[in-house]
């Protein structure tokens, strides 16, 4: 499974945002809907085996995390606006605890934080934090269960950095320019799926 967890530092938790207005009423959820986008889509088919986990901090009733589930995936279209659709519909169910709901078919909210989304994965995946200075991606040996971490517009907190350093993980660095969330995902998936050809071939 290729997992991707995406700090929405801004992004907004109550869904009473207009679907015209991602950029600016939503807490720039425009970029997390493009990391959902990179995360699932190719020419006409759909990695069924990546899994994204926006963490949404802003507005008044933070955190949040939608999940975006692959096996189960239903209803996704490459449109932003269809996808920034299923995050408000995700946002407005009504949430019980930490516990996580289903809102449709491989979409999933829970009040999770940051913090809750790693305890909850330490067990499942190596965490690889995506930063300009980190081990150059071509040199990285990738593991079984990737779990990548990266920041929006802007770059991880130091609480945020904090809470990466209770579990092991590497550094990576994806090229010498930085570049927007969504195109470092396309970037990595890219490098592991040339290796998975090479292997194959
Ligand atoms: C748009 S960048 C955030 C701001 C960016 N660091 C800057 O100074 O403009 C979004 C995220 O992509 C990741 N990123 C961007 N460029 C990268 C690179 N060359 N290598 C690894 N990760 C990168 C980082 O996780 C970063 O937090």
């Amino acid at each position: 499974m290729n997992r991707f967890i995406v700090l929405g530092h801004r992004a907004y938790t109550t869904g009473d945002f207009k679907l015209d207005d991602i950029c600016g009423g939503a807490g720039r959820l425009d970029i997390l809907v493009r990391c959902v986008n990179s995360a699932f889509f190719l020419s006409h088919d759909l990695r069924k085996d990546s899994e994204i986990y926006l963490v949404l901090e802003g507005g008044t009733d933070a955190p949040k995390t939608v999940r975006f589930y692959g096996p189960d995936m239903k209803y996704l279209n490459p449109d932003e606006r269809s996808t920034a659709s299923l995050i408000r519909n995700a946002l407005l169910k009504k949430l019980d605890g930490k516990n996580e709901i289903r809102s449709s078919p491989g979409v999933y909210i829970s009040r999770r934080s940051f913090e809750d989304v790693m305890k909850d994965l330490s067990d499942k995946c190596r965490f690889i934090y995506l930063r300009e200075d980190g081990e150059d991606v071509r040199e990285y040996e990738f593991p079984e269960e990737p779990c990548y971490i990266l920041g929006d517009d802007r770059d991880p907190t130091k609480e945020e950095e904090r809470i990466m350093s209770e579990y092991p993980y590497d550094k990576i660095n994806l090229g010498p320019v930085s570049y927007h969330a969504n195109h470092c995902m396309t970037i990595v998936l890219n490098e592991m799926d040339r290796r998975v050809t090479r292997m194959e071939g």
